[in-house]
């Protein structure tokens, strides 16, 4: 989460659209690539884009502990879950692997501190309720730290950032539909570019 102030989520139809789309992102300064396992592509593409060299792979949309399988096969560096579930964060939590789980409320919040989480998704950050509703949020849970995600832009990230306990923002917005990898590059360097 402080590698970059930026996570793409990504979304791959293609795999052999995934290693130039990383190569343009690492290029721009986003290393932290997330890959969500909305399309069949998905697990292939996380592969491909491992062959890059300084790109930091995960996994996101995982939902359920088959998934969670499938993506340790594939040998993710991180996990970024929607939602947050005792049955699956824990397997989570006992591999080691980092786990980035969504949460919308305090009681989210306080189901994550229960196994031990301190770091979570703000998901869907827009919707539910926006900065206003996790600075209300963050203040009564201090240690915890948050990437909020859905619905955030170039120009919203910087409001988001400023807030001391957001450590980064995911988001779509850098890897636009049908954009090129020109054009990822750029987006992903004005996105690497946030003060964090
Ligand atoms: C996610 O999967 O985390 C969100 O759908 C990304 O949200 P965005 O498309 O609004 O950036």
């Amino acid at each position: 989460m402080r590698t970059a102030p930026v996570i793409p989520v990504l979304v791959i139809e293609d795999a052999a659209h995934a290693r130039p789309l990383a190569e343009a992102l690492v290029k721009g300064g986003l290393r932290v690539l997330e890959v969500t396992l909305r399309t069949g592509a998905a697990i292939e593409a996380i592969a491909e884009m491992k062959k890059v060299e300084g790109a930091i792979v995960g996994a996101g949309t995982v939902v359920n502990t088959d998934q969670f399988k499938q993506v340790m096969d594939a040998d993710v560096e991180f996990i970024v879950s929607p939602g947050l579930t005792e049955r699956l964060a824990q397997p989570i939590i006992n591999s080691g692997v980092p786990f980035l789980p969504g949460v919308a409320n305090a009681g989210d919040i306080m189901r994550g501190l229960d196994l031990g989480l301190t770091h979570f998704k703000f998901f869907p950050a827009e919707t539910s309720g926006g900065l206003k509703a996790l600075k209300a949020l963050a203040a009564p849970f201090y240690q915890a730290k948050f990437c909020p995600t859905g619905g955030v832009s170039l120009v919203t990230a910087p409001d988001w950032l400023a807030f001391d306990p957001v450590l980064c923002v995911g988001g779509s917005w850098v890897t636009p539909k049908g954009a090129g990898n020109a054009e990822v590059e750029q987006l992903a360097r004005e996105a690497a570019s946030l003060a964090h």
